[in-house]
């Protein structure tokens, strides 16, 4: 039946009423402004003249003068121009946005990029206070996107011995057994000294590692003595020659501090991959310029992409020159998943030279920085699921899962965060913005502007000398703890042995209102050693071939296809492949 048509008068109810209270803030403009500075001088000056001791009241109308002049008559700003003294409280209301959303408006789920319950979880496990909810869950488990761990009827206790990883236990004369969970790359430049000293000393008192991140290897890391994982990143920060480049010489120089436990080459990081990055000139002081190894006063580059090596290949055989030139440490690389194709090309290399990095590293899309340009940090790069579940099903089907270990990083900031990702194919994980939080950080973000308030992100030393190292070194190693004891809490209601027994079954996600699925059946598996076998699933069968041990660039599909079938006389890979160009027709590049 058609509703009966609106009445006008009911109509009218929902119209905006006339303004009674005038458009204050529209009416503002340049002649108001003067007549108020004028009135505000008269009523002053009329003070003054009443009462001598009045007259500093003089200063306000002045004030307002220099102001409001001062406006007017610059020109990079027009709403302040065109509104005089009033159009600075629209930068103050800007500057105070976060704070204000942060404490009046965000709820405790919603993710900036981690919610007020992520946050505040890692501060009551970082001062070692209560945790635990009352009333039940405040998630809505009939959400779409829901997950949940589904439990065993015979709870275990798993051992505190089992959170531990050994990495290079094949290859390496100096093998390293890592914590579950440890300290993803921040570099100190990007994090203040007394956060980076901070992050060290907790390190040592958890027995967990901390990432140099790619700005090099500081005094302030060495300084406490926590097992440290260098990364070297495409500036070849502390291990480079006054050319720029790569220099053996001081990379095995500074190797061999025993400290030193693990090296990483970065490829990529998540926030910003495939970017390079650029520290000012006027940042380079004196001692960044000492550590990075780079001369003072002028800007400091990390190009996009590494010069010690091209290739595929050429990584892996830099990976092992790096492990002989370090005394036998584990060496593996890091990197954000971009073209699939790419990824295969270095496990393909992996299986044509038979060189193996120690570990690799996937973050995710959703990982952060000090600063990244917008469209990077929110729009490239493979996010971690997606990221890391691919590189472990390539290192399946190549048939070396057991024999280079994953690590990943992606907004880890409790036991079941780590867990999930465990179960999708990490052996163990990093945290980069949770040991943050745990230094205090309070999610201000200013980070990129030498601003931050707790002094984690910040080379101003008056902001740096608020954040104790001593009192903060506890927290990070407390929230490293307990989160650990988390994880083995969640792997024993699983009735797990240890964590390395997980597996995406015991995950199952809410799909919709009515459906859920193991998150085994979300994501692909493949049989082991099926790439090496020259069978890989319809899903991977184009990427595979196009994938190169020589170079990063895929190559042409119909001509892989061609050259598959005769030379490895693999009929079924090709017929694969031919079905799955069909099903691609048009997409499948020709040359
Ligand atoms: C302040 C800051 C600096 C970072 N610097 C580096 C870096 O130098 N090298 C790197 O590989 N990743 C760097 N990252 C990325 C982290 O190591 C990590 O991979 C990413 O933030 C995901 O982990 P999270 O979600 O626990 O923060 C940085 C992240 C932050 C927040
Ligand atoms: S508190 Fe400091 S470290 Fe944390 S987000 Fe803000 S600026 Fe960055």
């Amino acid at each position: 039946m058609t509703p009966p048509p609106v009445a006008p008068e009911n109509v009218k109810r929902w119209e905006r009423p006339p303004d009674r209270v005038p458009a204050f803030v529209e009416h503002w403009g340049r002649g108001p402004f003067v007549a108020t500075a004028v009135l505000l001088t008269a009523l002053a000056a009329g003070a003054a003249a009443w009462s001598p001791p009045l007259a500093p009241l003089l200063a306000l109308p002045a004030a307002f003068w220099v102001m409001g002049l001062g406006d007017m008559a610059q020109k990079r700003q027009t709403i302040l121009r065109n509104f005089p003294v009033l159009g600075r409280l629209r930068s103050f209301a800007e500057s105070i946005r976060p704070e204000l959303r942060q404490y009046f408006v965000e709820s405790d789920h919603e993710e900036n990029p981690f919610s007020r319950e992520q946050r505040s979880l890692v501060y009551q496990r970082s001062k070692d206070v209560l945790d635990t909810l009352p009333f039940g869950t405040r998630l809505n488990v009939y959400q779409t996107g829901y997950e949940w761990l589904n439990h065993s009827l015979e709870p275990t206790h798993p051992g505190p011995e089992t959170a531990r990883v050994l990495v290079g236990a094949e290859r390496c004369k100096q093998p390293y057994s890592a914590s579950i969970f440890n300290i993803s790359a921040m570099s100190y430049g990007s994090l203040s000294k007394a956060a980076v000293r901070a992050l060290n000393k907790g390190a040592k008192l958890g027995g967990f590692f901390h990432n140099t991140g790619e700005g090099g290897l500081s005094p302030y890391h060495l300084e406490h003595g926590g097992d440290i994982v260098w990364q070297v990143g495409t500036g070849y920060f502390s291990a480079r020659g006054p050319d720029g480049r790569f220099s053996p010489e001081r990379f095995a120089e500074n190797a061999a501090q025993p400290a030193v436990r693990m090296i990483e080459v970065k490829l990529s990081q998540g926030a910003k991959p495939a970017h390079g990055g650029i520290l000012p000139a006027g940042k380079v002081t004196e001692e960044v310029a000492r550590i990075r190894g780079v001369p003072m006063g002028k800007d400091v580059l990390s190009p996009p992409a590494h010069t010690a090596f091209s290739g595929p290949r050429g990584l892996l055989e830099f990976v092992a020159r790096l492990r002989e030139l370090s005394g036998g440490k584990p060496v593996g690389f890091k990197l954000c998943m971009g073209n699939p194709v790419e990824f295969m090309g270095i496990v393909k290399a992996m299986l044509e030279t038979g060189l193996l990095p120690d570990y690799i590293a996937i973050d995710g899309g959703e990982g952060g920085t000090g600063a990244a340009p917008l469209e990077f940090s929110n729009s490239v790069g493979a996010p971690l699921v997606e990221g890391l579940r691919l590189a472990h099903n390539t290192l399946v089907g190549a048939a070396l899962r057991d024999r280079v270990v994953l690590l990943s990083a992606g907004r880890i900031t409790s036991g079941f965060d780590l867990m999930h990702h465990l179960a999708i194919g990490a052996d163990a994980c990093n945290s980069a913005r949770g040991m943050m939080f745990a230094l205090g950080c309070i999610q201000a973000l200013k980070c990129n502007s030498n601003k931050c308030p707790v002094g984690v992100a910040t080379q101003d030393e008056r902001l740096v000398a608020g954040l104790d190292v001593d009192d903060k070194a506890v927290r990070v190693a407390n929230f490293h703890r307990r989160t650990v004891t988390s994880l083995l809490e969640l792997v024993g209601a699983a009735g797990l042995a240890s964590p390395a027994e997980l597996h995406p079954e015991l995950l199952i996600r809410r799909i919709s209102q009515t459906e859920v699925k193991p998150v085994s059946e979300i994501y692909p598996t493949v049989e082991w050693g099926c790439l090496a076998a020259g069978e890989p699933p319809p899903r991977y069968a184009r990427w595979w071939a196009m994938a190169s041990a020589d170079h990063f660039k895929p190559a042409p599909v119909e001509a892989l296809l061609a050259k598959t079938h005769l030379a490895l006389g693999n009929a079924r890979m090709a017929e694969v492949l031919a079905a799955e160009l069909k099903r691609l027709s048009g997409c499948a590049p020709t040359r």
